[in-house]
């Protein structure tokens, strides 16, 4: 599982390809390796390591042709080393490829070709790929006949780039089920090849994305998709209307610092387009909806991953508090696997900052086999989870670089209160005075986002004080309830203290066994209905020796009497609380993690977008 980056052109692909795969190191970064077509053979280089490896492997041994493909790794068969580095060869050293996905049966194949007298170099599946490919095109002598017998063979989801030395003006890319995305951008004489827009848009915006079961031909003149068939199929082009800049680090030190700050501008961004001032209403267009078919929806299954559920699980409050319609919030990696209850009247609503996180489509596509409505709020536009729903709201704040989300957490919340009031407008629960309120409160939140960074300098004082710490026990209750859980994650993800998220209320059915001197307690306390039962928690876990760090609500004069360090938030309207009071949270692992010393934005063992089951 990785970025996978390719060119064709007139220029030399090996720069083209390597500042390609910076841009998507996020992605995966245990290995890394270029494939060029130099004088009529391939050379490859590859290593273990990030980028900056492979750069001074390629300093020492040059590699220049004006065709290639290259690939960063996150392992799924095999550790990260040399010989399990992409791009794997054929046998013969004629076939190249890079590979983004799992081959399912790939102990059947291993042992069919191993029989043939195959020599494998790697622990790999994709090995097993490259060998198929070889052995079909011995007998077809047609690369995209061998591509396509291939395809047929390997079970389960993938995305591949094919070069050889046999066809040396094309490279053939295919796309199998939901293993990301395969883009392909069109230059002047040239093209490029992707698995993420940031590797390409640099060099162009007209992007023909292939959907599952199709593979595409492309030479320095342009693209041909077929289907796995051999059928033709017209290429639609689209144009990206993203600004490279934004996906450059500018003054901050980590690409999570500048999207956490990023966040003032963001959280208007996701606004753009969806508030009719002349009447204060907000209109979503791209969900194709009409007032009968809000009335209609009976029931919403939200369904996502990570960061992206629990912005559902604040989804779901808001969407019930002001439609009224019962929301489910599902792990989408369980989705498919419980029978959940969905027909025509549900709405399957799946958030995913990438679009393209297998778990996450794997849902939608459960949804659609049962008939829903499919609907979905992502941040990579053209990406599957976008193209394959029946309606869709892009959060429109950029790429997101840093592993560990934070402008495409915040940007959901306010996408599905723009959503849910939408419904309610739609359905008749609200009125217009009503939507006028929950609108203008709406359009504070930026400015309030900018207050709550403002804090940053406290914030990183605390986060000095407790970066020692063991363990943390994060607490919050009612909307703020998914924020201790989402607080918990960025400090685990990118500081390797282990954090836990839990509703206050169930801290005294077990974990206040674990409070001690030792044991912060994180509290989300904001002057909210859930406030006095918070303060409770507070003495709670006071009377048992633990210190306590409370996100609170600026002129709150009680909580700094009882607390050890509080990170302040400017006063909110409730249903917009999360937004804020995860902001601070974001700040104190950030904080934490680089007073560590550690790699913020490539925290170890994580990906960026995780296209494997
Ligand atoms: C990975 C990332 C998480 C992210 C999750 C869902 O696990 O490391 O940060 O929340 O995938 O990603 P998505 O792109 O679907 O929002």
């Amino acid at each position: 599982m990785c970025g996978i980056v390719a060119y064709i052109g007139g220029q030399n692909a090996t720069p083209i390809i390597v500042n390609g795969l910076k841009k998507l190191e996020y992605r995966g970064y245990d290995s890394a390796g270029v494939a060029v077509l130099q004088n009529g053979k391939i050379e490859v280089r590859r290593d273990a390591g990030k980028i900056a490896r492979l750069e001074a492997l390629i300093a020492e041994q040059p590699l220049s042709g004006s065709i290639g493909i290259g690939h960063t790794r996150w392992a799924t068969h095999g550790a990260p080393n040399q010989q399990n580095a992409h791009p794997h060869l054929s046998s013969n050293g004629e076939i190249v490829i890079v590979h983004n996905g799992i081959v399912e049966n790939y102990l059947s194949l291993r042992d069919e070709l191993l029989a043939e007298g195959a020599v494998f170099h790697s622990e790999t599946d994709t090995e097993t790929i490259v060998f198929l490919i070889e052995r079909y095109f011995a007998v077809t002598q047609d690369l995209a006949k061998a591509v396509q017998l291939t395809m047929k063979r390997v079970k389960g989801a993938h995305g591949i780039v094919v070069m050889s030395a046999k066809e040396p003006d094309k490279l053939l890319a295919a796309r199998l089920g939901n293993a990301g995305g395969v883009a392909i951008g069109r230059g002047n004489g040239e093209m490029f090849i992707a698995s993420d827009l940031p590797a390409i848009v640099e060099h162009t915006r007209e992007i023909t994305f292939l959907e599952n079961g199709q593979m595409a031909v492309v030479t320095r003149q342009g693209v041909s998709i077929q289907t796995l068939d051999g059928q033709k199929v017209p290429a639609q082009i689209q144009h990206i209307p993203w600004d490279p800049v934004s996906a450059e680090k500018g003054n901050y030190r980590h690409f999570m610092q500048k999207e956490i700050h990023e966040q003032v501008r963001s959280l208007s961004d996701t606004m753009i387009g969806r508030i009719d001032f002349d009447d204060y209403r907000i209109t979503l267009p791209d969900l194709r909806l009409d007032a009968a078919g809000a009335r209609g929806i009976k029931r919403i299954f939200i369904t996502a991953c990570g960061t992206a559920l629990h912005a559902g699980l604040v989804g779901k409050i808001i969407i019930e508090h002001l439609t009224r319609i019962p929301v489910e919030v599902m792990v989408a990696s369980e989705f498919r696997y419980i029978d959940p209850i969905v027909d025509s009247d549900t709405v399957v609503l799946a958030i995913s900052q990438s679009g393209e996180t297998a778990d996450t489509l794997a849902a939608m596509e459960e949804g659609r086999r049962k008939g829903a409505k499919l609907w979905s709020i992502v941040n990579a536009i053209g990406s599957q989870a976008m193209r394959s729903a029946d309606g869709a709201i892009a959060m429109q704040v950029g790429p997101e670089i840093g592993v560990a989300s934070t402008k495409a957490f915040t940007a959901p919340l306010v996408d599905l209160y723009m959503l849910a009031v939408y419904l309610a407008d739609l359905r008749g629960n609200i009125n217009p005075a009503k939507r006028f309120e929950l609108i203008r409160d709406l359009l504070m939140v930026p400015t309030l986002a900018g207050k709550t960074l403002e804090h940053e300098p406290e914030v990183e004082k605390a986060a000095a004080k407790y970066k020692d710490m063991r363990s943390v026990l994060y607490l919050g209750r009612g909307i703020n309830m998914p924020i201790a859980y989402e607080g918990a994650l960025k400090l685990k993800e990118i500081s390797y203290i282990h954090a836990e998220g839990y509703p206050a209320g169930e801290m005294k059915h077990g974990p206040i066994a674990l409070i001690d001197q030792d044991l912060p307690v994180v509290v989300i306390a904001p002057k909210d209905a859930w406030y006095e039962k918070m303060i409770s928690q507070v003495e709670q876990a006071k009377a048992r020796g633990g210190k306590v760090i409370a996100v609170a609500t600026e002129g709150d004069a009680l909580i700094p009497t009882l607390v050890d360090e509080v990170l302040w938030v400017p006063p909110v309207p409730w249903l917009l609380s999360p937004i804020l009071t995860s902001i601070p949270l974001q700040l104190f692992a950030y904080h934490i993690a680089t007073q560590l010393g550690l790699d913020v934005d490539q925290p170890r063992n994580l990906a960026k977008s995780v296209t494997v089951e």
